[in-house]
C-alpha cells in the first residue's frame, strides 16, 4: 500500500487539547465530543419518538399521551408550543395534572352491572359526560381545521363542542359541514354590538349555548420566545415584533382583555336566548356572582393553566365551587384532563360534565378527523372502565365518597 494513504487510514483524526498540548487520538476524541454532547441542554429537547424508526399509526395509540407525542412529532416546533404551554412559569399548568395525583378511586371488587353514561346539560343529550372546549386556530393544525375536530367529535358518540370565538373556520361552515350538537364560546368585546352581532349570528346558526369566558384577561406564554429564537414562529413573540400592534404599551398586558365587569352578563343576556355559561371560574365568590347575573352555568376553568399563573389547580377548587353553586345550576368542568379516571374523579367531585381542551388538539395534529374520534373515544372507554372499577353503574351514583382526597 502508497504510504501516503497509509497514513490517511491510521488514526490521524487528532485533536489538541488548548490546555496541554497533547494530542488526543481518534477514540478519545469521540468520547470527549460524546461527554459534551451528554451534558449538552440541546439533547433536553429531543423528539419524544427520535429512537423509532416510524411514526406509530392511529391503531396503535392507546392513551391520550400517545397522541401528544405523535402530534408533537407530525407538527411544526411552534405550532405544537402554542398549545402545550401555559402562562408564565407554568406553575398552574403543572399543577392542573398534578392536583389528579392526588385523588385516589376506592376500589369496589364486585361485577356491578352494565355501565351507562348517558346524561343531558342544558338541554343537550349526551352519550358521556364529556365535551370538547373551545380551543383556537384548529387549522394550524389541520387544513380542515374545526371542520375536522367537529367531525370526529361527532364520530364520537355525538361529543359536542364548543365552538372557540378565535377560529380558523366560521361557525355556521362548522355547523353546516357537521350538525350539531355545537355550543359557542364569547370572549367580550367592549362594543356591546360587537357582542350582539356574534351571539345572535351563532344561535341562528344553531349554537345550543353561548359559553362567555372571563379568564383570560393577561396571558403571556414565554415558550412563544424559544419559538422566535428558533425563526419557525408562526405566531409573533408575546414581547417581540408579531404582538406589538395589539398593545398600547410595551409591557405585554393585553389591554382589550382588562374591562369586563360583572354587568356583561346582564348586557348580553338579552341576546343570549340559549343557557348562558361563565367560563373560567375559580372560587366560590364568582360562582356565586355568576348566579347573581343570571347565569345559566359555572364552568370551572383556568384555561389549561394559560390564565393567572400561580393560580389554583381547578381539581383543588371544583368542590368548595360545588358547594356553593348548591344544585342550582351545572357546574362544568376543565383543565388537566387526561384520562377517564380523570374525568370520573372530577364527576364525583361534583361536576355535571367535563370539558377537554389539548387532547382533542392532539387528535387532530396527528390523524386529522379521525385521531379526534380515535382520542375521545379512548377517554370514553377508560371512563367506562373506571367506573366498573369503581362499582358505579349510573352517573348518578358517582359521588365524593367513592374518593380519597389528599390535597395538600
Ligand atoms: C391552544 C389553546 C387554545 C385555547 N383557546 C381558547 C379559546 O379560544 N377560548 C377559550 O375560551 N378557551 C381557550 N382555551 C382554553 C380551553 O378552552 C380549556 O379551558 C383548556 O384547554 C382546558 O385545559 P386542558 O387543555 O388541560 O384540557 C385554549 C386552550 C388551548 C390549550
Amino acid at each position: 500500500m502508497d504510504r501516503a494513504i497509509q497514513v490517511d487510514l491510521k488514526p490521524s483524526f487528532h485533536i489538541s487539547s488548548a490546555h496541554s498540548g497533547e494530542v488526543l487520538n481518534r477514540r478519545e476524541s469521540l468520547r470527549a465530543l460524546g461527554a459534551f454532547l451528554a451534558g449538552s441542554p440541546l439533547l433536553a429537547q429531543q423528539d419524544p419518538l427520535r429512537d423509532h424508526t416510524r411514526v406509530p399509526g392511529l391503531n396503535e395509540l392507546l392513551t391520550a399521551f400517545d397522541f401528544e407525542a405523535v402530534a408533537y412529532t407530525k407538527q411544526p416546533r411552534a405550532v405544537y408550543d402554542y398549545r402545550a404551554y401555559g402562562s408564565d412559569s407554568e406553575f398552574t399548568l403543572r399543577r392542573n395534572r398534578e392536583a389528579f395525583e392526588w385523588v385516589e378511586l376506592i376500589p369496589k371488587r364486585v361485577v356491578a352491572g352494565p355501565v351507562s353514561t348517558a346524561c343531558e346539560v342544558f338541554g343537550t343529550k349526551m352519550a358521556f359526560p364529556l365535551i370538547v372546549s373551545p380551543t383556537a386556530a384548529h387549522g394550524e393544525l389541520h387544513p380542515e381545521g374545526e371542520l375536522a375536530t367537529h367531525k370526529g367529535a361527532l364520530a364520537a358518540a355525538s361529543t359536542p363542542m364548543i365552538l372557540s370565538n378565535n377560529t380558523s373556520f366560521p361557525f355556521d361552515k362548522v355547523v353546516a359541514a357537521a350538525g350539531s350538537p355545537m355550543w359557542v364560546q364569547l370572549y367580550p368585546k367592549q362594543q356591546l354590538e360587537a357582542n350582539r352581532s356574534y351571539l345572535e349570528s351563532a344561535q341562528a346558526a344553531g349554537a345550543k349555548a353561548v359559553v362567555v369566558t372571563i379568564d383570560q384577561q393577561v396571558s403571556y406564554y414565554e415558550r412563544s420566545l424559544h419559538d422566535r429564537n428558533l425563526n419557525s414562529s408562526t405566531r409573533g413573540s408575546a414581547r417581540g415584533p408579531g404582538m406589538r400592534p395589539t398593545m398600547g404599551n410595551p409591557y405585554r398586558v393585553a389591554d382589550n382583555r382588562l374591562w369586563y365587569e360583572w354587568k356583561f352578563f346582564d348586557e348580553i343576556r338579552p341576546f343570549v336566548k340559549v343557557p348562558m355559561i361563565a367560563k373560567g371560574v375559580v372560587t366560590p365568590e364568582d360562582a356565586k356572582l355568576c348566579l347573581e347575573h343570571g347565569v345559566d352555568g359555572v364552568y370551572v376553568s383556568n384555561h389549561g393553566g394559560r390564565s393567572l399563573d400561580y393560580g389554583p389547580s381547578t381539581l383543588e377548587v371544583l368542590p368548595e365551587i360545588v358547594d356553593a353553586v348548591h344544585g342550582r345550576v351545572p357546574v362544568l368542568f376543565d383543565s388537566g384532563i387526561r384520562r377517564g379516571s380523570d374525568i370520573l374523579k372530577a364527576l364525583a367531585l361534583g361536576a355535571s360534565a367535563v370539558c377537554i381542551g389539548r387532547v382533542p388538539l392532539w387528535g387532530l395534529g396527528s390523524f386529522g378527523a379521525a385521531g379526534v374520534q380515535r382520542v375521545l373515544e379512548i377517554l370514553q372507554a377508560e371512563l367506562v372502565q373506571a367506573m366498573q372499577y369503581t362499582g358505579c353503574t349510573t352517573l348518578a351514583s358517582v359521588d365524593r365518597k367513592m374518593l380519597l382526597t389528599n390535597f395538600p
